[in-house]
């Protein structure tokens, strides 16, 4: 039997099988959360499956592209038979391809709307009625935390043309599903960070961190951000997350 402030929850995460979503899985999961890991890389879902397990969690993982519509559906549609709910819901799968615009890859902007816009919105249709029915069901709540960015709030490179435009979609996305959503009691936050160390910013041959920001953050650092919004007393909806690594200015 599960223990901790999440215990009895399922938490549904996308993006899991690296990164910000990899620990937020190990983050929720040991707060007693059985988590349901979504992601492309079947491999290395299943290796953080093993971990969490390994650590005592419950896990489970669906091999899932977010940008295709009808294959959410269909995990969401597992997880129902499973479990008929979901508790906490966490957009985080994201792509990011920065670069000058005269010198921009049309298919790479493509991309980018594609899974950090279109993802995010296939993503929380298919789910929003299970997150519905998870209200009472173990708390009086339930959360979907969309990971958007500094990106959502401002342009804060000249590169970031398009990924920050996607960012600012899913930042107004976010903020009308959270005010048609509270008469549900469903809590709808945003965490926006700053520059974290990943795959997406240390192994991309199109974006490398600003040295001049100082050290970036680390996944843990969002997790925690993410954990501490969805663990909050049912009376308190955190809104937004801003974490900038100490030494980045923009
Ligand atoms: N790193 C930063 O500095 C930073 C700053 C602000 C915001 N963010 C945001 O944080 C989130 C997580 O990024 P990260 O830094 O943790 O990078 P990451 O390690 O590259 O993680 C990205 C995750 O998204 C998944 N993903 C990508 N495309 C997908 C698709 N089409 N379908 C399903 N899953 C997909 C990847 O899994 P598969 O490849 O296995 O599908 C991976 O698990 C993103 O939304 C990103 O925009 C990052």
């Amino acid at each position: 039997m599960a223990t901790g402030r999440l215990a009895g929850t399922v938490a549904v995460i996308t993006g899991a099988s690296s990164g910000i979503g990899e620990a937020t899985a190990h983050a929720l999961a040991r707060e007693g959360s059985t988590v349901v890991l979504l992601a492309r890389r079947s491999d290395r879902l299943a290796a953080v499956v093993d971990a969490i397990e390994s650590d005592g969690g419950q896990a489970r993982s669906h091999q899932v592209d977010v940008t295709d519509a009808s294959a959410v559906t269909e995990v969401m549609r597992a997880v129902d038979e499973e479990f008929g709910r979901i508790d906490i819901l966490v957009n985080n799968a994201g792509y990011l391809a920065n670069g000058p615009a005269l010198e921009a890859d049309l298919g790479d902007w493509q991309r980018m709307v594609d899974v950090n816009v279109t993802g995010v919105l296939n993503t929380t249709h298919a789910a929003l009625s299970l997150v519905t029915q998870a209200v009472g069901h173990t708390r009086g709540v339930a959360d979907i935390v969309t990971v958007s960015s500094l990106a959502g709030r401002r342009v804060p490179t000249l590169e970031s043309n398009v990924y920050s435009a996607t960012k600012h979609a899913v930042t107004a996305f976010s903020e009308a599903i959270r005010r048609e959503l509270v008469a549900k009691h469903v809590r709808v936050g945003l965490v926006e960070p700053g520059i974290v160390r990943s795959e997406m910013t240390t192994g991309g041959e199109k974006y490398a961190p600003d040295a001049t920001q100082g050290d970036p953050l680390v996944a843990e650092d969002i997790a925690d951000a993410i954990l501490y919004i969805v663990t909050r007393p049912e009376h308190v909806a955190v809104g937004e997350i801003v974490i900038r690594p100490s030494e980045q200015e923009r």
